[in-house]
C-alpha cells in the first residue's frame, strides 16, 4: 500500500439543492439543504485512505467547532490528522455548493484558515513526506507552503502530484518543475498551457506544453468522458463508466486520492491506475455530498467485479 501525504485546505460544505439556479434579483426556495465535509485537499485525502492508502493531512483549521468537525471527517477515515493546526486567527474554511436538479454545480469559498498555512507549517512534517510515496497538493491553500512541500519530497527522492485546481494563471515555472504528475481538469488545462481542450490531439498538445515545462506526467480530467494520460511519449485516452450523477462535487478529489493509493511512484501503472481511479470517481457522483459520497476500496472492487 501506498503512503501518502496531502497538504490542503478543509471546508464545511452547506450544499443547497435548488431545481434551477436563481437569475439575478430572483428570489426561489430551496429544495433541501445539508452540510458537510469537504474541501479539495481533504477530500483527496479520505479518497485516498477509503481506497487503502496509508494516508497523513497537511492543513489548517479554526478553533471552532468546525475545525473539531472537519478534523472528525479525517480521523474517522483513517487519515492520520496530527499536522493539522488550529489556529485561532481564522475560521475554518467554508464553501457554499448550490446544485441543480440537473447536478450541475456553482461554489463559493470561504477560505478561512486554510489560507493560513505557511511553509514552517509543512516543515513540521518533514519526515513523513520524505516516507511518502506522494505528496499531493491543489490550490486552495497558499503555493509558498506547497513549494516548500515538493521541495521536500524531492530532496527525499519522492514523488510530487499538483492538481491545480481551482484554475488560476499565477503559477510559478518553479512549482511546475517540482511537478511529477499534474492533474487539471479541461478548465485548469486550458488556463495553464493556452491550449482549448477539445478532442485527444488538443489533449496531446497541451500534455506537451506541460512537459516543456518540466512535468513529466500528465492526466487531464474531463468529467463524464473520461481522462486521458500521458507519461513520457505514451499516452491514452479512459472513458468514465456511465452512470447517473446526482452531485458531481469532489469526483475530482476521488479520482486524485483513489489514483495515488494504487499508482507505483515510477508510474509505470498510470492506465490501469486511472481506470481504478474512474470507478472511484464514478461511485462519488452518484452520491449527494463530498465526503459521504467517496468509497472504500471494498466498494470500488466490488464495482469493478459488478
Ligand atoms: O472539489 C470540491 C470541493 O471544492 C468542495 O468540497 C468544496 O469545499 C471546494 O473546496
Ligand atoms: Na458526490
Amino acid at each position: 500500500m501506498n503512503k501518502v501525504t496531502i497538504l490542503g485546505s478543509l471546508n464545511v460544505d452547506t450544499i443547497l439543492r435548488v431545481k434551477r439556479f436563481p437569475k439575478p434579483g430572483e428570489t426561489l426556495p430551496l429544495s433541501g439543504k445539508s452540510v458537510a465535509g469537504g474541501g479539495k485537499g481533504a477530500n483527496q485525502a479520505i479518497a485516498a485512505a477509503r481506497a487503502g492508502a496509508h494516508t497523513t493531512f497537511i492543513g489548517k483549521v479554526g478553533q471552532d467547532q468546525e475545525g473539531d468537525f472537519m478534523v472528525k471527517q479525517l480521523t474517522d477515515s483513517g487519515v492520520a490528522a496530527q499536522f493539522v493546526q488550529h489556529s485561532s486567527e481564522a475560521n475554518t474554511g467554508s464553501a457554499v455548493i448550490m446544485l441543480d436538479s440537473s447536478s450541475e454545480n456553482r461554489i463559493l469559498i470561504d477560505g478561512g484558515t486554510n489560507q493560513l498555512v505557511t511553509a514552517a507549517d509543512v516543515d513540521l512534517a518533514q519526515t513523513v513526506i520524505a516516507a511518502s510515496d506522494f505528496l499531493i497538493a491543489q490550490f486552495e491553500t497558499p503555493i509558498a507552503a506547497t513549494m516548500r512541500g515538493f521541495e521536500l519530497a524531492h530532496a527525499a527522492n519522492q514523488r510530487t502530484i499538483l492538481n491545480p485546481a481551482p484554475a488560476t494563471h499565477d503559477v510559478p515555472a518553479k512549482l511546475l518543475s517540482l511537478t511529477d504528475l499534474i492533474v487539471p481538469n479541461e478548465t485548469e488545462t486550458e488556463t495553464l498551457t493556452g491550449v482549448p481542450v477539445t478532442d485527444e490531439h488538443s489533449m496531446i498538445k497541451a500534455a506537451a506544453v506541460f512537459q516543456q515545462l518540466g512535468v513529466a506526467n500528465v492526466i487531464i480530467t474531463v468529467g463524464s468522458k473520461g481522462a486521458f494520460w500521458q507519461r513520457g511519449q505514451a499516452h491514452g485516452f479512459v472513458p468514465a463508466y456511465k452512470v447517473n450523477a446526482v452531485d458531481t462535487t469532489a469526483a475530482g478529489d476521488t479520482f486524485i486520492g483513489a489514483l495515488s493509493s494504487v499508482l507505483r511512484p515510477d508510474f509505470s501503472n498510470l492506465a490501469a491506475a486511472v481506470r481504478f481511479a474512474n470507478r472511484a470517481s464514478s461511485l462519488a457522483v452518484q452520491k449527494l455530498g463530498a465526503q459521504p459520497s467517496i468509497p472504500t476500496r471494498a466498494a470500488i472492487l466490488a464495482a469493478e467485479r459488478a
